[in-house]
């Protein structure tokens, strides 16, 4: 057991503090809702008190069973849990509707953040393949996505949401929507490991007051199949990054997220083995520079979640859900 107040805590932009490290729950279509939820009953119990969750992964209503269980034992009051949901790609324009399924699912009252899982309502189904395609896709529209932002500041306003988080954006995405805002969303969710570092994303959050949530901390080695392409590499076993692990006398995974933290990066590292380990990575020795800079060497532009099964009727490939030319492509009304 890991004492939550030896914890670290980044700082929001509303001047709140969020855990440096969370627990991710998504079960990559491999790991069941039941597996996932005994993790967080163990996660609770060693010290977590950041999850983060998703209407999408199937599981909240068995998560939730595990917060009131922590609840009424008197392990954790809710005001110690940090719980984040995201509104699935379906539910954008019922956006109350799903998050108040979610609170009633999680057991929770109130969600600490919601995010808007990705820019598209383009919905796919869970453990579809990497050709599943949903004609009713659409590409990236300004309107709508403020219009889904706007329905989570109501929820704010109601006191059933106390911060917003957005998913899977891009710089020219960013650019187009911040402005539009009422209230500033406190975090971005995005892709962030040793080998896909988003260095200009990244830069780009931290300039504007949004912290960084670096989903996929550890490469996700067991992600879903449509995610897995011959040529990805594994990032825990970068042999850089297996050499200082050795000096570390530590798991690479624990590398990965060291060096998550120290970059600023909040880090959501998914595991049902090795979660105490993974907690206690931020209350262990630091990094070097020379460890920190060997780390920065990593990058290799390989992105995991490509998105292929987002994309639309016209859209060429998965390059075109990420603006990697600065602007939006097919947007309808930039
Ligand atoms: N916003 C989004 O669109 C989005 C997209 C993807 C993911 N996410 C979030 O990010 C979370 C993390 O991503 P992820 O689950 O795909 O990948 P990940 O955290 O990078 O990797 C998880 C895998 O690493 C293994 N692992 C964890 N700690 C380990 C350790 N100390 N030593 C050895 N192996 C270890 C786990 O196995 P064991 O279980 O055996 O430990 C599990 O198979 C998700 O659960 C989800 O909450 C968000």
């Amino acid at each position: 057991m890991i004492d939550p107040r030896t914890v670290p805590s980044f700082k929001l932009n509303d001047g709140s503090t969020i855990p440096c490290v969370g627990m991710g729950t998504f079960g990559s279509d491999r790991v069941t809702p039941d597996e996932v939820a005994g993790a967080v009953a163990g996660g609770i119990r060693a010290g977590y008190r950041l999850f983060d969750c998703a209407a999408c992964y199937g599981n909240e209503a068995q998560i939730g069973q595990v917060f009131k269980a922590a609840f009424d034992e008197g392990v954790v009051e809710r005001k110690d849990l940090f719980i984040m949901s995201k509104v699935w790609n379906d539910m954008h324009r019922r956006v109350a509707e799903s998050c108040k399924k979610t609170i009633a699912d999680l057991q929770c009252d109130y969600l600490d953040m919601l995010f808007i899982h990705w820019p598209f309502p383009n919905y796919h189904a869970p453990f579809c393949d990497v050709d599943s395609r949903n004609p009713d896709s659409k590409p990236f529209s300004v309107a709508e996505f403020v219009d889904t932002y706007r329905q989570i500041e109501d929820l704010v306003d109601q006191g059933l949401v106390k911060h917003i988080g957005i998913s899977n954006l891009t710089i020219p995405k960013l650019e187009a929507v911040l402005p539009k805002l009422r209230i500033k969303p406190a975090a971005c969710e995005s892709e962030l490991h040793p080998c896909f570092q988003q260095q200009a994303l990244f830069d780009y959050l931290v300039a504007h007051d949004i912290l960084p949530i670096g989903y996929m901390p550890l490469g996700s080695p067991r992600r879903p199949e449509r995610d897995i392409l011959p040529e990805d590499l594994a990032d825990m076993q970068m042999p850089e990054l297996v050499a200082i692990a050795k000096a570390h006398n530590c798991h690479p995974a624990i590398i990965c997220l060291k060096w998550a933290l120290q970059r600023g990066q909040l880090p959501i590292p998914f595991s049902v083995h090795n979660y105490e380990a993974n907690l206690e990575a931020a209350v262990t020795e630091k990094l070097t520079d020379e460890e920190m800079a060997t780390i920065a060497t990593l990058e290799r532009n390989n992105r995991l979640v490509k998105g292929q099964v987002f994309l639309w009727p016209g859209a060429n490939d998965w390059h075109d859900l990420w603006d990697e030319d600065g602007v939006i492509v097919d947007c309808t009304d930039c």
